[in-house]
């Protein structure tokens, strides 16, 4: 069974594309590279011993789109990765985030109905929950505003979604993800995050320090109503992450949901401060990292953690890695990167 996986060449589309593949599925790749380097596909092939099908297109371009479809008959699912993710970017250039995060869904969904490829995974944020009034959230807390253009843009898809299944000759299955805080790295380190100029994740940015690349970590914010008074994420490791699609696409697959549109969250149902990671990873590293206490960073979330029960009975997802497990893979990609 193919599954196409746009974004594929991504940090978490790759690590999906990987337990696609050991799962026993064929997954094929479009990707416009624009976030993501081809040494990806190099990773992939070391990881699997054999290349992936990946065609270098923009989900935005229907024409070529259409035309992976007429290469690829016979997809079973689409899971939808592709999509800009920087969230400060997101508030410089909202048209941008508008038009290809909305649009490549469009597009995608048209192309979708065009050749009768029915089932959906698409990639939503715990975003959609704004600053949630109770902790932790359910997939039924209801969400807010968003404070970025990007997390209105996933607000937006996830509606473009439930509408478009909702047309009554619609044929479209979707499954919604809301990721928590997905970091770490593939056990080979052949693949883990690549993040372009100055890393705007925790995790990347303290990996960086650590690794002589950044002279300290700022941590945004130590007055917070929380445990040490920093921020609290629920941070999930990358290959469980991966999993929770595998389980999303077997359940479309079995078309046993109840609902053509369902929400899951997807994180580990803890919650950690930031200085919480900065002292895993240190006992993960055997490193001290250099770090101060800086302002706050406008519009960060006080505090969020998913409700992983949902998941749990509904896909039998669970997590697998310990944070501490999670950040020793993110220092052992480092160190790979490191070695060039
Ligand atoms: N942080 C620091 N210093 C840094 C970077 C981050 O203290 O240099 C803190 C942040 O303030 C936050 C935590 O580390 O408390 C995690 O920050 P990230 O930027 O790694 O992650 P966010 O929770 O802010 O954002 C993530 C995704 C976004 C998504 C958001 C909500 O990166 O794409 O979750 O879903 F929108």
């Amino acid at each position: 069974m193919k599954i196409l996986v746009t974004g594929g060449a991504g940090y978490i589309g790759s690590h999906t594309v990987v337990e696609l593949a050991e799962a026993g599925y064929e997954p094929v790749i479009v990707d416009n590279f624009v976030n993501s380097q081809e040494s990806v596909l190099a990773g992939l092939r070391a990881i699997l011993g054999r290349d992936v099908p990946c065609y270098r297109v923009d989900c935005i371009d229907r024409a070529a789109l259409r035309g992976v479809f007429e290469k690829e008959p016979g997809i079973g699912a689409v899971i939808h990765f592709a999509a800009f993710k920087a969230v400060g970017e997101s508030v410089r250039k909202p048209l941008a985030y508008f038009e290809n995060n909305t649009g490549s869904l469009l597009t995608l969904l048209e192309v979708m109905r065009e050749f009768g490829v029915e089932n959906l995974v698409f990639s939503s944020s715990c975003t959609v929950y704004g600053i949630p009034d109770a902790l932790p959230v359910t997939e039924l807390t209801p969400t807010k505003p968003a404070s970025s253009p990007y997390g209105r843009t996933k607000q937006m898809c996830e509606d473009i979604i439930h509408d478009t299944a909702a047309a009554p000759d619609a044929h479209l299955r979707g499954i919604l993800l809301r990721y928590f805080n997905p970091i770490g790295a593939h056990a080979s380190a052949r693949l883990g995050e690549l993040p372009l100029g100055v890393p705007n994740n925790l995790v990347p940015f303290i990996t960086q320090t650590a690794a002589g690349l950044r002279d300290k970590l700022t941590i945004f914010g130590s007055d917070y109503a929380t445990p040490d008074g920093t921020n609290v994420r629920d941070y999930i490791h990358v290959g469980d992450l991966a999993q929770a699609h595998i389980a999303a696409v077997r359940r479309l697959l079995e078309r046993t949901a109840p609902e053509a549109v369902e929400t899951f969250n997807v994180g580990t149902g803890h919650g950690n401060t930031v200085l919480e990671v900065v002292h895993a990873f240190e006992q993960a590293s055997g490193l001290k990292l250099n770090y101060v206490i800086g302002p706050r960073r406008a519009g960060d979330v006080p505090a969020i953690y998913a409700d992983a029960i949902k998941a749990a009975q509904v896909l039998g997802f669970t997590t697998k890695t310990s944070l501490l497990d999670s950040l020793a893979s993110a220092w052992q990609w480092q160190l790979t990167l490191a070695d060039g």
